[in-house]
């Protein structure tokens, strides 16, 4: 090879170096122009066979030229690795405050987040939370509510009753409680008024198990004892309940009704929360009532008073009492009952995840 040739072997490995824009480019160019079969390892073979003076002469030539076009590389690749490292660095950066999809996140069920809301629409008007147990003494459950023994609440109709030791079955004195007013008697039984407590919790009944049924549901009790307390309060706490819940302007309307434990008692209607009362006619939601039956409530009998160790001559209040998992249906458009209760995630999920 001539040393011109050996030259420009050189400078065209160099502008190859230079050129290549990535490590694969520049692995293309180190076997080409540094390879075995590249021009100056060839050109380096031929020199054994020169004479002695020009095999020294063209050892230098080809030596310096491999030795440039050598350094050239690790220059390059020096380069080139640095910069791929920068870029793994920003194009697989993790983004660890994103969600993964490989473990689903569950949510918390309807019936919990919608009683902690009711709860909280009392606790912010100073009201507390109290819980009572589901098994519980007949005498709480019915008698000190006014129940009397002749009561057909009591009948083996609608209550579950534990079976007593002695196989004496109803005789046990021991209910699965059938409404949430056995709250009421205990917390009147362990405190003194001014009380103001609501109770969510779980109740049972032997009904059925259908689209609008179910033997274990929910209520929420509301209970106010004080000085002075009257029918009007009740509506207005109600009105307030029920514009907190459903939206401004949805208030309540009192039927006259009867419950052993309340007198005056009254069948406390919503506002239909759809309609507004307004198209009822068409109205899905209310059934062209305007209204939708929503729980009971009342004055406190001055009997449960008495029987429950408050001064009746002192003391006044009102109670109410409604289905949690009714007013779940009505408000989120839910046409079977039964979902609340079957555990499907797919139900809970879509009433959103809250952690
Ligand atoms: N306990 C009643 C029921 O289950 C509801 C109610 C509560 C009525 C408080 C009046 C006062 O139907």
């Amino acid at each position: 090879m001539q040393p011109e040739e050996v030259d420009a072997a050189r400078d065209a490995a160099l502008a190859a170096i230079a050129a290549a824009t990535d490590l694969d480019d520049l692995k293309r160019v180190r076997t080409e122009h540094a390879g075995d079969r590249s021009p100056l390892a060839l050109a380096n073979r031929e020199i054994g066979a020169l004479p002695p003076q020009a095999r020294k002469e063209a050892g230098q030539r080809v030596g310096q030229a491999r030795g440039a076009v050598n350094q050239a590389l690790a220059a390059r690749q020096e380069v080139l690795d640095a910069e791929q490292a920068e870029r793994i660095l920003v194009e697989e950066t993790v983004d660890v405050t994103l969600t993964t999809d490989r473990v689903p996140a569950g949510a918390r069920h309807p019936i919990t987040t919608g009683s902690e809301l009711i709860a909280d629409i009392f606790v912010a008007m100073g009201w507390e939370v109290a819980e009572g147990p589901v098994i519980e003494a007949e005498w709480l459950n019915f008698d000190a509510l006014n129940l009397g023994p002749d009561h057909p609440a009591r009948t083996m109709q609608d209550t579950f009753w534990t079976a007593s030791p002695d196989g004496a079955g109803v005789e046990s004195g021991v209910v699965l409680r059938t409404h949430t007013s056995p709250v009421q008697a205990r917390t009147m039984l362990t405190r003194t008024p001014p009380i103001y407590v609501v109770c969510p919790g779980r109740v049972f009944r032997t009904d059925e198990y259908d689209a609008t049924h179910s033997p274990m549901f929910h209520q929420v009790e509301g209970l106010a004892i004080d000085e002075g307390i009257s029918m009007a309060h009740l509506k207005g706490t109600l009105d307030h309940f029920a514009s907190q819940l459903f939206g401004e302007g949805i208030t309540t309307r009192f039927r006259p009704s009867y419950f052993p434990f309340t007198e005056p008692s009254a069948e406390v209607d919503l506002r239909c929360f759809v309609c507004k009362g307004e198209d009822a006619a068409t109205c899905r939601t209310c059934r062209g009532e305007g209204w939708i039956e929503w729980g009971g409530c009342g004055v406190v009998n001055p009997r449960v008073l008495t029987a429950c160790g408050v001064d009746a001559d002192r003391y006044t209040g009102f109670a109410f009492g409604m289905g949690i998992d009714r007013t779940l249906m009505f408000r989120h458009g839910l046409s079977d009952l039964r979902a609340l209760f079957e555990g499907d995630i797919r139900f809970t999920t879509a009433f959103g995840t809250e952690l």
